[in-house]
This record gives structure tokens, sequence and C-alpha cells, in this order.
């Protein structure tokens, strides 16, 4: 459960939720986003959860095993929830970057949004060798903690990470409630505009939903693998959309106070951590200095515990399938990672840029938008229609129906119609069929 905690508390939460919700102004996308995650996520987490705990194997195997007919056929339903792993190409650039800012923040933060802006734009087009310096550190570590396993390393490691970085944000959110700004950043969060909603945002509420809680692509299915027979699926689904939950908001609010309380705008984009937050740690003097440390260590912890989990499923599935040992299997992944996340880094690099752009986006856009808005709601959608239609209900029932009682029935229907429909809607709007 903790392994699942550690999955779904990611960069997600920290990073991309506020400047996501800054993008869509507020309100209405929490809103959609809560929705999502209480309807659709929540059925889907257990789906998938169901998948794991029946199926007990790597992802690839579970649908085989588990398909009462056409087994050959459901394989590549497994590989279509492994590419989800892709997410990791990315990760790792930025998970560098914030190794990079706790450095920053070290020795000189930039006293100006201006300054901060130049700061970031020379790391991501300019500086390769720092971030190839930093992403080959979160490669090394990733991989040395999935060497090590489930039990004797992935756990462990979130055992000191998580509860270290829910102090660091229960520091800063008692000291943002202080603050003038508190009452604007609930007001920000909290009242919806309507008028931003689009169809865009309800892509991109959906379609974090799905990423934040680790959903479609097997993470969460190898975790509960190892749940113990007579662990309930409902109560360690619970507990990781809680957490993950509420560590969204309360990092969304704490950022959102200090934004609005020294003047400085929401809507950024992916550097409103980058380039905003650290001119306003700036601003707040000494306090600002320590929180900015703290903050950029927290937002470490979470990719990190995130970033295993991104690795595994894929690793677990070389060892099943081809008898690999285990450091083989992690390094064999872990590189693989690695190369394409050099891709990623020379493709917002100035010169080398123009050969990895595509439709106007770069390798590492095509990446995020690739894994978070088509591929792991595809997956998940494929998990939802395998659990409502294809598994015998009586199956299903039977682990299921002793957890929920009357709440089977609401539960079940959720997966087989709400959830499907939803993901539906997303992707007819993806291929531009639906705009609204
Ligand atoms: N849930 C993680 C986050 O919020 C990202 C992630 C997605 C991890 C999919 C594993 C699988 O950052």
């Amino acid at each position: 459960m903790l392994a699942a905690v550690g999955s779904a508390v990611g960069l997600g939460n920290i990073w991309k939720f506020p400047y996501i919700t800054g993008e869509y102004g507020g309100g209405a996308f929490v809103l959609v986003y809560l929705i999502t995650v209480m309807l659709v996520g929540f059925s889907v987490m257990i789906a998938e959860m169901l998948i794991g705990y029946l199926g007990r194997r790597d992802c690839v195997a579970n649908f085989e095993t588990l398909a009462p007919r056409h087994k050959e056929r459901w394989k590549y339903a497994g590989w279509m929830g492994l590419t989800g792993s892709l997410v990791m190409i990315y990760y790792s650039v930025v998970i560098g970057w914030i190794f990079h800012y706790i450095m920053v923040a070290i020795t000189q933060l930039p006293a100006t949004v201006e300054q901060a802006e130049t700061v970031f734009g020379a790391m991501l087009t300019q500086h390769i060798g720092t971030q190839l310096f930093y992403h080959t550190i979160a490669f090394l570590i990733t991989t040395a903690v999935v060497a090590k396993g489930i039990k004797g390393g992935i756990e462990k490691f979130n055992m000191v990470l998580i509860p270290a970085l829910m102090g660091i944000l229960a520091v800063m959110f008692v000291y943002a409630t202080t603050l003038d700004g508190f009452s604007q950043a609930v007001g920000y969060m909290f009242t919806p505009d309507w008028s931003k909603l689009d169809s865009e945002a309800f892509v991109n509420a959906v379609g974090h939903a799905f990423f934040t809680l680790s959903l479609g692509m097997g993470a969460i299915m190898i975790y509960s693998a190892s749940l113990p027979k007579e662990g309930s699926l409902v109560k360690s689904s619970l507990f990781v959309i809680a957490g993950d939950t509420i560590i969204a908001l309360v990092a969304g609010l704490v950022l959102f106070t200090f934004l609005f309380q020294y003047g400085s705008e929401p809507g950024k984009g992916p550097g409103l951590v980058f380039i905003s937050l650290p001119a306003v740690f700036y601003e707040m003097g000494a306090i600002g200095n320590v929180f900015s440390v703290l903050f950029f260590l927290g937002l470490a912890f979470a990719g990190l515990t995130s970033a295993v989990s991104l690795v595994e499923p894929m690793v677990q599935y070389l060892i099943d399938k081809f008898d690999m040992s285990r450091l083989k299997a992690a390094v064999t992944m872990g590189l693989f990672f690695y190369l394409l996340g050099i891709v990623a880094i020379l493709s917002q690099i100035e010169w080398s840029a123009p050969y990895l752009t595509w439709g106007g986006k770069n390798f590492f856009d095509w990446a995020d938008y690739m894994t978070s808005s088509v591929l792991l709601p595809i997956a998940g959608l494929v998990m939802a229609v395998f659990v409502g239609y294809v598994i015998e209900k009586e199956r299903v029932a039977s682990v299921l129906k002793p957890q929920m009682g009357w709440f089977f029935p609401v539960w079940y229907f959720s997966l087989r119609y709400i959830a499907p429909v939803a993901l539906v809607i997303v992707m007819l709007n993806l291929m531009g069929v639906i705009v609204f």
C-alpha cells in the first residue's frame, strides 16, 4: 500500500496539478478533476487492483491468465498497459531539473521573475551538461532501488521519503495559513469559473486523474499482486486516492498562497514551480530560503518514489517472461529510459530542438501528451472493460462483494458504464470528433 501511495504521489501532485489548474483558471478545473477522480479513478483503480490481486503476476501474464477466452489476444492489453511506462522518458528529466533546483535554492535564488525565467530558460535550452548530469543521478538512484526489488528496495525507500515529504508539506501549509494570500488561494481553487472550462480542460482533467493516480500502466496492478489474500482492495484504493488527492490540494493551496501573497501569476505553465516560485521564495527572505530547499527536496522525494514505480512493471515483465535476473532487468530498463530521456533533453536544447520537433510539439512534449492524454486513458479503458465485461461477474463479486456490501452494484455500474463513457468521450475529443 505504501508503494502504491509512493507511486501515486509524485510530480503530478506538486508540479503538474498546480500548473494545469493555473492554466485552466482554477476552481472549475479542480471540480472536474475531483469528480473524475471519484467516479472514474476510483472504479478503474479497483479494477486494476483486482487484475493484479487475482493474477498475481506481471501485467501481460495477468491478462492472459484471467481472460476466460482468447487468452492469446488479451496479452496485447497487457502490453498496452506497459506502454504507460513511457512517462518515465520525461519524468526522470524533470527529477533532474529538481535536483538542479535544490542546488539553485542552496546557492542563489533568482531575485525576480525575469531573472528566474532566464535561469530556467538557460537550463532548458542551453545547459545540456547540467541536465545530463542530474538526469544521470536520477537514473542511477531509480535503477539502484528497483534492482533491490519491491520489498527490499521500493518499500524501504518509500518508508523514509513519503513521511519526509508529508512533513515538509505540513510545515509549509501551516505557515501558508498564516498569510493573507491563503484565503485568495482557497477562493481561486474552489470557486469555479465555468467560462474557462472547454473540452481541452475536460480531457486534461481526465488525463490528469489517471496520471496522478498512476492508473493504466500496471504499477498499481503489480503492487496489488503482492497484497496479502485477506487485504482489502477497497480500503487500499481509498487510502491511495485520499492520500493522493489531499497532497495535491495541499500542494496547490501552499503554492497559490505564496504566489498570491507576492503578487505573482498562477498561470505560468510547466515553469510555475521553477520560475514564479523561486522568485517568490527569494522575496520571502530567510524563511523563503529554508522553504525553497525543503520544497525542492520534497518534490525530488515525490518524484523518485513514482519513478521507481514507472520502471517496476517493465522490470517485472522481463523477469517473468525472459527469466532475467532482477539486476539485469533493472539495468536494461533503466538504460532504455535513460537514453530516451537524453533525447527528451535534446528536444528542448536550442540547436537540436528543430530536429526533434513535429507538429508543434517537441519529443519531450510528445512523450507527456501521448502518455497522459492517450496511452494511460486507453489502457484504463481496456482494464475497465476487462473487469466489467470479460472476467465473469461471479469471480469479481466473490472478491469485492464481501468488501463492498451494498456498494458493489454501484461500483460495478460505474465501471461498466460511467468510466468507459468518460474515457470514450476523451478519445473522441482527442480525435477531433467531439469538441465542446
Ligand atoms: N502518479 C505519478 C505522479 O503523480 C506519476 C505516475 C504515473 C507514476 C503513472 C506511475 C505511473 O506523478
